[in-house]
């Protein structure tokens, strides 16, 4: 919150972990692949993949995210879509060879039902041999950073005020914001569910999924129960 997100580095990170997956990356490889980001908010991460070559579909149930990603990419030239649409119930006609999901979405989904469902509707908008590539914010990152946490500054002429709690009986991580720019004060409530990898894991496989590679807190090293961030590389299999 408020602070700068290094996008480019965090798509690159995405193409790293697929080749370490043994997934072609190339840009040769990419260029013209479609890809689909699932929660894509103000599409950061989109605008950085449609330079790379992807052809980019962004789905995010947000108007307000969306009307930010809308302008963005009006004022970039750049050619994607936007689609206002429930991550978790999607059903696009269009199929996808990448998709990926990222900085939190996943975390957003608020029940495990939910969340298998949310598997097996990225599998059904993947081709076949498809891969999705999604990260999940651990208990960890919510133990270490945000019990209790309180921030509060000014950045880029808006004041800003976030408070942040963890319930670890419910796993349910909360962000209080209060934004106020020329006199406008905008309040948001920010709830996260936190899984367990092995609960993360029980339901992508059960989704039909296969894991090539959980990379812990951006580093090539295989995640375990205090990474605070897991990125997960899944496969669709190409038989079905
Ligand atoms: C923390 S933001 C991350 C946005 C973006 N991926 C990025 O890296 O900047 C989480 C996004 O997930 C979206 N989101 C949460 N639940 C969703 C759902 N069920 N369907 C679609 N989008 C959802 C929110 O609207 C928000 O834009």
């Amino acid at each position: 919150m408020m602070k700068e997100v290094n996008y480019p580095g965090w798509a690159r990170y995405l193409t790293q972990l697929m080749k370490a997956a043994g997934l072609d990356s190339r840009r040769s490889k990419i260029r013209g692949e479609k890809l689909c980001e699932f929660g894509c908010g103000t599409g950061n991460i989109c605008l950085v993949l449609s330079k790379l070559g992807f052809e980019v579909t962004g789905v995010d149930s947000s108007g307000e995210m969306l009307r930010v990603a809308r302008e963005k990419v009006a004022r970039r030239g750049a050619n994607l879509r936007l689609v206002l649409d429930n991550m978790v119930t999607y059903s696009g006609e269009e199929r996808f060879d990448r998709a990926v999901c990222v900085y939190d979405s996943m975390n957003y989904i608020s029940t495990q039902e939910a969340v298998g469902r949310f598997f097996r509707t990225v599998s059904d908008s993947l081709k076949p041999g498809g891969v999705f590539v999604f990260d999940a914010s651990l208990e960890s990152n919510s133990l270490n950073d945000a019990s209790l946490f309180v921030q509060r500054g000014r950045h880029r002429g808006i004041y800003y005020h976030r408070k942040s709690h963890y319930d670890p009986k419910e796993k349910i991580h909360t962000t209080y914001v209060r934004l106020k720019k020329d006199g406008k004060v905008i309040e948001e409530i920010h709830r996260e569910y936190v899984y367990d990898l092995h609960v993360i894991r029980e339901l992508f496989t059960q989704a039909g999924f296969e894991e090539r590679f959980a990379a812990g807190d951006f580093t090539m090293l295989e995640a375990n129960n205090k990474s605070e961030r897991v990125h997960f590389v899944l496969v669709k299999p190409s038989h079905d």
